[in-house]
């Protein structure tokens, strides 16, 4: 039989296969809460510009709110030949409150609809990252306290470059997820804006009030242009753009707890609450949480890629290929949610082995940087020359099998004849960090002041 909603020129039903491509309510009915958020104000405001009686829209206010707690509680019979959440909304709204319910979709459309629908969930969304993100930030900021004056090696190419502290590495993670959260609230800010009275595509006859509806449902404003209200997803991929560099920054640290969980490194020990045993090997702790962390990416770039190839090159205004654009952004915020309280919760629980940080640090000749600064500075030998004199103590404490600061005066002096004994000082992987208190540098007073920055800012 033809569809109840639209049948009038219809004398077939679909074809299974038909319905089955067709659907999406198996996935929509994750929009119930913003579907019928969006109908009561759409009601109510319908009553208030005379285009409803108030008596069918308080009938259409209370049967919508019977509809919500028939789905919460799990009472509400979802039928797949209805397509989606709207129409199933709307259809059992018919069955309970019979004739009136007919008269909701006046001067709507289910493109404006499912605009604002998704436009509630995304901003939702947004706002559970920003959240998400806050506790991660407030995670990586006590760690930073911890250990603001440890020294550890910081690296590049993965080689041992100069010394660092803990908390600068630390606090390095805050600033990129401090952008990310940035990031979430601008595209939030962008995206408040109300679809609803866009109609199908033209916007509507009626006399209908759209600031209304706008400020009922926490909208800053109603959109400008209604082809683009019904047609637009930019605010579905600016959430998955968001989404797609915070999970970028996810999987760098997830790669370094790796790195630096292994039996090679011992920087830090995981905890045995994300990690897990093998059921061969009875020493192992693998870090399976950093790991699958480390992968989540994958997962919300691919949906990034999925939307944008969707959206590309249709033709204005709705085309039911935008359908696609729901189980892309569920599945995203869902894992990036998932990956961020994982991640709060192994920074929370990480332990820095601060002796093997400090170890690591005076190894690899961290501080020869300090060396050539120090010829540089004490000497007033040109740069370039301070470097090739450093080089070659490098060089010839290697073949020692040394460090640095464990070659003799004579063996410097051997070198360069100017090297005088406080040369040692500058060695020192301690001193190293100390000394390095430019703004935004590694020493731990520097650490500190960012440390306080950001905690006045967050609050
Ligand atoms: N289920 C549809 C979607 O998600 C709702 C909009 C349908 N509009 C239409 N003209 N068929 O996009």
């Amino acid at each position: 039989t033809a569809n109840q909603m639209w049948g009038g020129r219809f004398a077939e039903g679909p074809d299974a296969i038909m319905t089955a491509i067709n659907a999406s309510i198996g996935f929509d009915k994750r929009l119930y809460a913003q579907d019928i958020a969006g109908s009561r104000a759409h009601a109510a405001m319908l009553a208030a510009t005379g285009i409803l009686t108030n008596k069918d829209a308080e009938a259409i206010g209370e049967g919508l709110l019977t509809v919500l707690s028939e789905i919460e509680t799990g009472a509400f019979p979802f039928r797949t030949e209805l397509e989606d959440i709207h129409m199933n909304v709307e259809a059992r709204l018919k069955e309970i409150i019979g004739e009136p319910a007919g008269r909701l979709h006046t001067a709507r459309s289910r493109n404006d609809q499912v605009a604002v629908d998704f436009r509630l969930w995304v901003r939702d969304q947004c706002d559970a990252a920003i959240a998400g993100l806050e506790a991660l930030i407030r995670a990586f900021l006590a760690q930073a306290e911890a250990g603001a004056d440890w020294v550890m090696p910081g690296f590049t190419h993965l080689q041992t470059a100069q010394p660092v502290t803990w908390g600068h590495h630390m606090m390095a993670y805050v600033e990129m997820l401090a952008r990310d959260r940035g990031r979430f609230i601008d595209a939030r800010a962008r995206m408040n804006e109300c679809p609803l009275g866009a109609a199908a595509l033209a916007g509507t006859s009626f006399p209908i009030d759209r600031h209304m509806t706008a400020r009922a449902l926490g909208f800053d404003r109603p959109t400008a242009n209604s082809l683009d209200s019904v047609s637009d997803r930019d605010f579905a991929l600016e959430f998955l753009a968001a989404s797609s560099i915070c999970a970028m920054h996810l999987s760098r640290f997830a790669e370094e707890l790796v790195i630096w969980s292994s039996a090679q490194f011992r920087f830090v020990r995981l905890s045995d609450r994300w990690t897990t045993g093998s059921s061969i090997m009875p020493q192992k702790k693998n870090p399976d949480a950093a790991e699958l962390l480390r992968a989540k990416l994958g997962r919300i770039m691919g949906a990034t890629v999925a939307l944008f190839t969707v959206m590309k090159g249709l033709a204005l205004t709705y085309s039911k290929d935008m359908q696609e654009d729901k189980e892309q952004v569920f599945d995203a915020a869902d894992t990036l949610m998932l990956a961020l309280a994982a991640m709060t919760g192994m920074v929370s629980d990480m332990t820095a082995n601060r002796d093997v940080l400090a170890q690591a640090a005076a190894s690899g000749f961290s501080t020869a940087t300090d060396l050539a600064d120090w010829l540089v500075r004490e000497l007033g030998l040109p740069f370039r020359e301070a470097h090739h004199v450093t080089g070659t103590l490098v060089a010839r404490a290697e073949a020692k099998g040394c460090d640095l600061p464990d070659l003799t005066l004579a063996e410097m002096q051997a070198v360069h004849p100017g090297i005088r004994a406080d040369v040692f000082d500058v060695l020192g992987v301690e001193n190293s960090v100390r000394s390095r208190k430019s703004y935004g540098g590694t020493a731990p007073d520097q650490v500190r002041a960012r440390i306080a920055d950001w905690k006045a800012r967050l609050g």
